[in-house]
């Protein structure tokens, strides 16, 4: 039986961030901080996107996606400015399982502030008390040590290694795996 609790991606507000859905008029500033950026998509499942018009049809993409309410896609958007300064992906791997997965990104610029940890512990927080997943996982390519101190912060475990599991720059690269479960959390 499926009973996931699905909403779609509505607003979620932490101390020093919103996260919300991606709107066309977002496009000038993903494109600056962070989608043309080879630093930033180097380890994500996209390719930099050289114009403000290819972000554009992107976001037209994902408003298309919104219309589901199992689709989860939050903008990570800095208060008080509502500037767009990252994304974070929340994914259904298995609905019978009930496991989430994550993918996350913010600028360059914008490293190392802890901002992708507080937006990662709000989504876990949605992702069990909203949805209602019991595992939430993740992984980085092995070189991606910024990310795994990610997964570590928000009290993600390791779980294992799949080898040359992903391709990065660095050619084929072994993937992390990491999870959070719902029991004790
Ligand atoms: C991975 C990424 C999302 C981390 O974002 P972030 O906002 O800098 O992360 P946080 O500030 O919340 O901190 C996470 C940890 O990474 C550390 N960190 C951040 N930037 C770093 C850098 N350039 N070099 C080394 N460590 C760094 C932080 O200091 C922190 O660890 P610490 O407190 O133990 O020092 C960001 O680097 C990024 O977007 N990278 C490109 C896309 C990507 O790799 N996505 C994940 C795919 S698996």
């Amino acid at each position: 039986m499926n009973d996931l609790t699905h909403c779609g991606t509505i607003e979620i507000a932490t101390e020093r961030l919103y996260l919300k859905r991606i709107e066309k008029c977002d496009a000038t500033s993903m494109h600056s901080n962070f989608a043309s950026d080879d630093r930033v998509s180097q380890y994500m499942s996209w390719e930099s996107f050289k114009t403000v018009e290819d972000v554009e049809k992107w976001i037209d993409e994902w408003q298309e996606e919104y219309k589901k309410d199992d689709t989860y896609y939050w903008g990570i958007y800095l208060k008080p400015s509502n500037e767009i300064i990252g994304t974070v992906y929340l994914l259904t791997e298995d609905s019978i399982a009930k496991v989430g997965s994550l993918s996350y990104c913010i600028g360059y610029n914008y490293w190392g502030n802890g901002y992708t940890c507080e937006a990662v512990k709000a989504i876990i927080n949605f992702a069990f008390t909203n949805i209602g997943y019991n595992r939430v996982e993740a992984y980085h390519a092995k070189s991606n040590t910024q990310s795994a101190r990610v997964m570590q912060k928000v009290g993600m475990k390791l779980d294992g290694t799949l080898r040359q599991r992903c391709k990065t720059f660095n050619g084929f690269e072994d993937c992390i795996y990491y999870s959070i479960l719902n029991e004790g959390y």
